[in-house]
């Protein structure tokens, strides 16, 4: 790997972008090897959260690599294996996701975050879709993720103007969860995430396809999900340890079956 460095402490899987020269700018290449990554992390049983962050205090990621998108033509859009296609395979992804903005998170650097789970940022972080300016749109999920997130008003507002916007504003609007100074960042996401490991692995991804599958359907349907899901987990050895555990006053032991 070249642009995408994997580290791993205990549970938790660190998947950091790794181009500071360009603030992190994601090219063809380093969305290649963030997926076949994630693959990988998603066949070891030991990784329970991955925690996705970029190099450096300055950037997350400042979007798509301009150079290569200068490159781009009608047909590219429709190319398997864009940017679109694997951010959605991030937010279907079977572990809980939190991306770890610790600087600028601009175009497909905020669709990045965005396709995560839970987003937690460092005080001094940026976030926007800038891509008006180079007169396209946010085609990685851009114009859906941010309307579902933060509503219609504020998503037009930030897509057709393309400013910046604060940490403190996108924790008002609802972009992210947390924030922290980037000193405290990682105790910070380091705290959620182990909050969500503690749980059983199979609710955790139950929990996470009921909200998104859910999300973009309608309510009766979404229900139904949740119907089926909770039907799933029901049958599940880590049900009865959850409420066993419980009943007989101590911490539960999930074997994710
Ligand atoms: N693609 C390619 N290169 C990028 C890039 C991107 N998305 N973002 C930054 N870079 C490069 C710059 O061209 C510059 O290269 P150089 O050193 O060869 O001149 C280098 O990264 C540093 O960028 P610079 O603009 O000097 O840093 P800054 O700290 O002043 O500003 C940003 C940082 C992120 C605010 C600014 O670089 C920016 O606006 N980037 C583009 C964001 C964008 O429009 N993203 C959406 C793309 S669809």
């Amino acid at each position: 790997m070249e642009n995408i460095v994997f580290t791993q402490e205990d549970q938790l899987a660190y998947v950091t972008v790794s181009r500071p020269d360009v603030r992190n700018a994601l090219n063809k290449e380093t969305l290649i090897e963030l997926k076949q990554t994630l693959e990988k992390l998603e066949e070891m049983d030991e990784v329970k959260c991955v925690i996705i962050t970029g190099e450096g205090e300055k950037s997350f990621a400042a979007g798509a690599d301009i150079s290569q998108l200068e490159k781009k033509t009608m047909y590219d859009a429709f190319k398997s294996g864009s940017m679109q296609e694997i951010y959605d395979y991030i937010e279907g992804y079977t572990k809980p996701t939190i991306a770890m903005v610790n600087g600028y998170a601009l175009g497909g650097g905020c669709e990045l975050a965005m396709a995560c789970d839970i987003r937690v940022a460092a005080t001094h972080a940026k976030f926007g879709l800038p891509e008006l300016n180079l007169s396209i749109i946010p085609g990685a999920g851009g114009t859906q993720r941010l309307t579902r997130l933060v509503g219609r008003g504020k998503a037009l507002e930030m897509i057709l103007t393309g400013k910046l916007i604060s940490s403190e504003e996108a924790a008002a609007i609802g972009l992210i969860t947390e924030m922290a100074e980037i000193s405290n960042l990682k105790e910070k996401t380091v705290e959620i995430a182990e909050q969500i490991i503690s749980k059983g692995p199979m609710a955790v991804m139950m929990a996470k396809l009921a909200v998104n599958m859910g999300a973009d359907t309608d309510m009766k349907t979404g229900l139904l999900i949740e119907k089926l899901s909770q039907a799933i987990l029901f049958a599940s050895e880590d049900k009865n340890e959850g409420t066993r555990a419980f009943l007989e006053k101590r911490k539960p032991v999930f074997q994710g079956k």
